[in-house]
Formats: C-alpha cells, sequence, structure tokens
C-alpha cells in the first residue's frame, strides 16, 4: 500500500525582526502584556515589496534542497495562503513559475490557520492514488500589511506575522512510515470570529474609501471567542486523529500544534496530558504565521534531530473559519 511520506522540508523568514518593544513605540501595549498574554518576544514582517510567494520560493528552495531534488521533478504544487498576493490568481502559480517548475498543476488553499493541514491532505490524496508522485506543499503569509499598526489594532498586531514553510512529499511503499490519517472538520458559525472584510466581491467596489476610513480591510478577531474554541478543538482532534492512526498518546514522539499563542499550545498540552519534550513551540520568536506555523515548526524539528524514522507525530491547527484539523504521521 502506498502512503506519503516526508523527502524534504525548510522554512524561510523575512530579515525584519520586530520586538516587542518596537510595537510599544508605535502603539499602548508593553513588552510585559505580550509575553504575559501570548508569549511572543519577537516576530518577522516583510519589508516593503517582500511578497508572500517570495519567502514560499526560499522556503521551497530550502525544502527542495533537503530532499535532494529540484523543481523539475515535482508534478504539482499545492500552495496553503489567507494571504495571496493578490485577489487572483492566487499564489501556486507565481511559486510555479519562479522555481520554473514547468506547467504542472499549482493550487491554492484558502483555510487559513489550517491551511497546512488541509495542503497536506490534498497532496497525499494525490500521492496515494497515484495521480502525482512528487507534490510540493508550501505555506506562506503575509499578516503584517493586514495589522493595523496602532492602539486600535493592539489585539492582533502584536500576534500576527510572516513567513513561510514548505515541504516536499512523494510515495512511500515502506507500510511503516509516511501520513497515516487526517481529521478534518469546519463550522461557518463563527466566520466573522477572526476574518478580513474587505475587498470582498460582495461589495461594488470591492473596498470603498469609506471601508477603509472604518479599517475593514484590517485582520479583525474577537480573541477570547477564539481562544474558548481553540482549547476545545484541538485536543479533541489530536485524540481522533491517532485514534484513527492505531496509537495513544504515549506512543506520540512530537506533537506541533499551530502556533496561535503559547497560552493555546501549553492548555492543550495540559488537557493531552503531554510532556513539556513531547511538545514543539516556537511562537516566542515568530509569533503566529497563520497556515506557516506548522511547516516552519516542522522544518526546525527536522533539522534539529527531534524525529527520527519510525517516530510518531501530530500536528493540529485551529483557526479562521472556524477550521480545524489534525493529521498523523509515521516519520
Ligand atoms: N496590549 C495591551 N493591552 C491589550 C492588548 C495589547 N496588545 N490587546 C488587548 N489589550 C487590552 C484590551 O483592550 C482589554 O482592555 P480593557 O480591559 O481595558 O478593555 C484588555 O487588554 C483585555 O483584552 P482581552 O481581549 O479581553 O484580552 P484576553 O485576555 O482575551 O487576551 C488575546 C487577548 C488576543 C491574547 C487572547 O484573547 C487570545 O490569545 N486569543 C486567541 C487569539 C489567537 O490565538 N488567534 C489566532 C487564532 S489562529
Amino acid at each position: 500500500m502506498t502512503r506519503t511520506a516526508f523527502l524534504g522540508t525548510g522554512h524561510a523568514v523575512p530579515d525584519r525582526v520586530v520586538t516587542n518593544d518596537d510595537l510599544s513605540r508605535v502603539m499602548d501595549t508593553s513588552d510585559e502584556w505580550i509575553t504575559t498574554r501570548t508569549g511572543i518576544r519577537e516576530r518577522h514582517w516583510v519589508r516593503e515589496g517582500e511578497t508572500g510567494a517570495a519567502l514560499a520560493l526560499r522556503a521551497s528552495h530550502a525544502a527542495l534542497a533537503a530532499a535532494g531534488t529540484g523543481p523539475d521533478d515535482l508534478d504539482a504544487i499545492v500552495y496553503a495562503t489567507s494571504t495571496p498576493d493578490h485577489f487572483a490568481p492566487g499564489n501556486g502559480v507565481y511559486l510555479q513559475h519562479q522555481l520554473g517548475a514547468g506547467s504542472i498543476p499549482a493550487i491554492d488553499i484558502r483555510t487559513q490557520c489550517s491551511g497546512f493541514v488541509y495542503a497536506l491532505s490534498v497532496a497525499d490524496a494525490w500521492i496515494r492514488t497515484g495521480q502525482y508522485r512528487h507534490v510540493l506543499v508550501a505555506a506562506a503569509e503575509v499578516q503584517s500589511t493586514a495589522m493595523d499598526v496602532s492602539t486600535a489594532g493592539r489585539n492582533t498586531a502584536v500576534i500576527f506575522a510572516d513567513g513561510a514553510g514548505a515541504v516536499v512529499l512523494g510515495p512511500t511503499d515502506d507500510a511503516g512510515r509516511g501520513i497515516l490519517a487526517f481529521d478534518l472538520h469546519s463550522d461557518g458559525r463563527y466566520a466573522e470570529k477572526l476574518w478580513v472584510d474587505v475587498p470582498g466581491s460582495m461589495y461594488h467596489p470591492r473596498v470603498s474609501p469609506e471601508q477603509l476610513a472604518e479599517g475593514r480591510h484590517f485582520l479583525q478577531m474577537d480573541g477570547k471567542e477564539v481562544f474558548r474554541h481553540a482549547v476545545e478543538r484541538m485536543p479533541e482532534s489530536v485524540r481522533a486523529v491517532l485514534q484513527r492512526a492505531g496509537f495513544g498518546l504515549d506512543a506520540l514522539k512530537l506533537l506541533i500544534p499551530h502556533q496561535a499563542n503559547l497560552r493555546i499550545s501549553e492548555m492543550v498540552q495540559r488537557n493531552l496530558g503531554l510532556r513539556d519534550d513531547q511538545v514543539y513551540n516556537n511562537i516566542m520568536c515568530y509569533g503566529n504565521t497563520t497556515a506557516a506555523t506548522i511547516p516552519i515548526a516542522l522544518d526546525e524539528c527536522v533539522r534539529a534531530g527531534r524525529l527520527a524514522p519510525g517516530d510518531v507525530l501530530a500536528m493540529t491547527a485551529f483557526g479562521s473559519g472556524f477550521l480545524w484539523g489534525s493529521a498523523a504521521i509515521r516519520w
């Protein structure tokens, strides 16, 4: 039976580091408030002109190099982002072109913080059915340009950030390895608890000067509501995916939770009864990069030697939609 294996991982972040003190200079906040409530110490934001596609390209080159392969060996691209460079087309085609990957299919997945897990499930289905062999999954976000960098936007501006992660996937006949199971969900009742209202095709024009003046182009979040749901749905989903894969929590070598907020990760860990060494967090250095948090963390774990062949890995995400889900993998 064919399964999907990880052949290489990579990540990239802008070189511009924005610290909590930097934000405290332009809005009414403090390093103490941000670290206590979110765990974040610093994040990376793009410079003028630096795009999500450019970040994805750097992450993809790193993943291809780690896999010992090149763009010519790719059969498809799945690109997860909630912040494409333009309204249309999606960013997959920009990555295809900039990689010089030939006229292979390239699709965008727009499921926000759950983007990487959803993208992985599409790529996994393509590989297991034999439709495509080598699939590049890239997840990249530029959230900083949707931030209101003033006191009015402080509940999101201190959290969200920019970055990219990528993985090269391919088939394996080694029954003991690869992606084992997914658990995916949505609940659109909460669509407007974490969203960007405009530009939108329901408006004519898609964004008006009045809407801009009201700040409706900024990311808006009901933080308490997101928190309340995230700490329930993520552990529930990890339990479900491990059960589907045939493992208990004791078999779990590593859980990579979406890096929404360190407090959320800590509550997920406590709910699941996991030890510190079983959960990976890096939000302190990157903030919340939406779809990119999990592949950035995965690449750091791989490069630090935290995963050996046979290890059981789970990843779980929750965010805007609400959309959430998990994957179980035997490394
Ligand atoms: N600095 C200082 N004060 C801030 C602030 C900031 N950056 N952001 C908000 N505040 C203030 C609020 O204005 C409020 O002031 P008030 O009491 O005078 O009205 C006070 O802090 C408490 O705000 P509240 O939103 O109730 O705080 P909270 O305890 O819920 O923490 C979050 C806010 C955003 C940290 C928290 O809700 C959270 O982590 N939610 C989940 C967010 C998340 O993970 N999003 C991504 C999901 S993918």
